[in-house]
């Protein structure tokens, strides 16, 4: 596995390869890598014949200076799990590279990018993560491009602005990993303390209970949420949201029929966690 740090240097092994007749891949991250980043990059090696990792703790898309100070970084564990994993490259350019001075131009989704995670932390977040994942496309110009479902709102936005935006990219979402108790992989999940690692399963296993009640024939949204606000509540856990949401366009819906999307959102002290599940219900005719 090679590491490279420049747009330059990025674009000259990817002429090659395209070349050679490979398909290229992309899996954009943050680093921090664990076993969801890891399946990402796994479902990259098997359809593509470049696989380029892209670690880069991206600033436009944190809200909080903290947050951004804290995220954990260690690009040499990384480099190693990468490589692991089957990445061919991995392309870990300095701040200035990809916002040199002067940068000017963001992306900005509307619809998909106000509920949820855009109303928690405001517009500038999916903005951020809009213009860097639009300008890693323009970097690599991959065939296929790895995104994983435990984000589902920022999976759903960056379809939308392929789609949009006539980039020339396939977009695949692979499902979420999550540790032996449910908890979903995430780089925060190392900041939580004792006590609030043993209480956030709870978001699982409420998210379970939704479905599980789904498939016992309950449609109804009040009461799917009123028994899930429950659970979490037992073990002392309030959502910041918990919304059964249209999987197209993000808004609520009141009667589950189809697919839906179950997103929830809690803070465990400063960590916050998000989490979803899809909920099917075959349509029945009238
Ligand atoms: P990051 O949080 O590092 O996540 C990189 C990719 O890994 C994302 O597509 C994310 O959805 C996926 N991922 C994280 N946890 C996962 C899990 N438990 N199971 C499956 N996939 C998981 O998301 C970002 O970085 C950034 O916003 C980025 C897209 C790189 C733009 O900066």
């Amino acid at each position: 596995m090679r590491i490279v740090r420049t747009v330059a240097e990025l674009r000259a092994q990817v002429a090659t390869a395209r070349a050679e007749g490979r398909r290229v891949g992309l899996v954009p991250t943050m680093g921090a890598f664990h076993e969801g980043h890891l399946s990402l990059m796994r479902r990259a090696r098997e359809r593509c014949g470049l696989v380029i990792v892209t670690l880069f703790v991206n600033p436009t898309q944190f809200n909080e200076a903290a947050d951004l100070q804290r995220y954990p970084r260690d690009e040499a564990r990384d480099a190693r799990l990468a490589e692991g994993a089957g990445a061919d490259l991995l392309f870990a350019p300095a701040v200035e590279e990809v916002y040199p001075p002067g940068f000017a131009t963001m992306v900005e989704v509307a619809g998909v990018s106000e509920p949820l995670e855009g109303v928690v932390r405001g517009p500038a977040h999916f903005r951020g993560v809009a213009t860097v994942v639009a300008k890693l496309f323009n970097m690599a110009q991959p065939d296929d491009a790895f995104f994983g479902q435990k984000d589902a709102q920022q999976a759903l936005l960056i379809r939308r602005m392929a789609r949009d935006l006539d980039m020339p990219v396939r977009i695949e979402v692979c499902p979420t990993v999550r540790e032996a108790d449910g908890l979903a992989m995430s780089s925060r999940n190392v900041l939580l303390d004792r006590e609030a690692r043993s209480r956030a399963p709870v978001l699982y296993a409420a998210l379970r209970g939704m479905e599980a009640d789904v498939e016992h024939g309950e449609r109804d949204v009040a009461r799917l949420l009123a028994r899930a606000r429950a659970v979490l509540a037992a073990r002392g856990v309030q959502a910041e949201y918990l919304a059964v949401v249209s999987t197209d366009t993000l808004a609520p819906v009141t009667v589950v029929a189809g697919d839906a999307l179950v997103a929830l959102a809690a803070r465990f002290g400063a960590v916050r966690l998000i989490d979803n599940v899809l909920l099917h219900v075959p349509m029945v005719a009238p």
